[in-house]
């Protein structure tokens, strides 16, 4: 029979057990596309992004003795655990050295079914409560890399506002860390939403094809010049400079794609009709850019005194179907268990 010691010992375990996250989404302005390591997910380049402050996911785990099996539920659905998932777990329980099972409760503020990736969002909301819940003692560079393990874009959902993923060349040192903090620069990223239809090609598969593009090489030897772009234009907050090279940038990752074997299309025609109309647009005194992820929804990039005449312009095209506005976002954080 245990003592009243251990059962308070051990009831006092359980409630340090549970903790909860929440992470956004991010938008790379130079883009992982390829990689190093599929294993690790190690990039072949440095990347960098914005945190995007409307996309977020909240995300609560549990530890618990009791548990028989992992369970899963996302926007109150319960799910089969997806086997990306079990595998982060299986991580952080190995490097927290326990054994009990979890309960993971997770959801997106952003609507279901508008093409948004919610896998960095996902992943990084994840390792911070799981880290927290499993009681692992992890800086946040740690945390950025234990992330990326999940998925590899979820290293850059870690820290805040703007920020850059150094490739690095093994576990312990590819990782995000803030470049900026959101005040920085008060840019937005509006999300276009021309189709809310899933991909057909998940950014995994693309990854994996990324080089067979004969077009990959180039691009590798270009990125070290356009990251010195970017980063400059970041620092002096040049939006001419910024837009140009991430909308060259996003072009090269779909050039990449369309030209992989086999060929993997993300843009829709109505992806082609927006960002065909963003230099009348320019040319009229609004100063908007494109970039686009893995999908066909344009994100378009301008300065926050911007955003109503961006907006008026918007709201005109009948092709969207939504608009998600988004301000530089803070990274991942722990918030208060919900009450259950
Ligand atoms: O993290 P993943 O494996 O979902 O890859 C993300 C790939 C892109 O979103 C297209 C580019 C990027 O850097 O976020």
């Amino acid at each position: 029979m245990s003592t009243p010691t251990h059962q308070l010992n051990k009831s006092s375990l359980f409630l340090r057990n549970k903790a909860t996250a929440k992470a956004p989404a991010n938008i790379a302005f130079i883009k992982y596309w390829g990689k190093a390591d599929a294993e690790l997910n190690l990039p072949l380049t440095d990347t960098i992004s914005m945190n995007l402050s409307a996309c977020l996911t909240t995300t609560t785990v549990e530890f618990n003795h009791s548990f028989q099996q992992d369970k899963f539920t996302l926007n109150r659905q319960k799910l089969t655990l997806p086997s990306k998932l079990v595998n982060h777990l299986d991580r952080i329980r190995r490097l927290a050295h326990i054994k009990p099972r979890a309960k993971i409760t997770s959801s997106n503020n952003f609507p279901a079914g508008t093409g948004i990736a919610s896998s960095a969002s996902g992943f990084a909301a994840l390792t911070l409560a799981a880290a927290a819940a499993a009681d692992l003692k992890l800086s946040a560079l740690q945390l950025s890399a234990l992330a990326r393990a999940g998925s590899g874009s979820a290293a850059r959902s870690i820290p805040t506002g703007f920020v850059v993923w150094e490739k690095g060349h093994d576990h312990a040192s590819s990782f995000a860390s803030s470049l900026y903090p959101p005040h920085h620069w008060h840019l937005i990223d509006v999300i276009a939403i021309v189709s809310s239809q899933e991909k057909t090609t998940t950014s995994t598969d693309g990854h994996q094809l990324a080089s067979t593009s004969p077009y990959f090489k180039l691009r590798l030897k270009q990125l070290p010049h356009r990251i010195i772009q970017v980063g400059q234009a970041l620092k002096t907050k040049n939006l001419q400079l910024l837009g140009e090279t991430i909308e060259t940038e996003a072009i090269d990752l779909h050039l990449i794609a369309m030209s992989s074997q086999p060929p993997v299309f993300y843009w829709e025609p109505a992806t082609l009709q927006l960002i065909k109309l963003l230099p009348q647009w320019r040319s009229r005194g609004l100063p908007v850019y494109f970039t686009l992820d893995a999908g066909p929804n344009p994100h378009l990039i301008t300065e926050a005194k911007y955003q109503v005449k961006l907006l008026n312009q918007l709201h005109q095209l009948k092709f969207i179907n939504q608009l998600i506005v988004n301000r530089v976002g803070e990274g991942a954080r722990l918030i208060p268990n919900p009450r259950s």
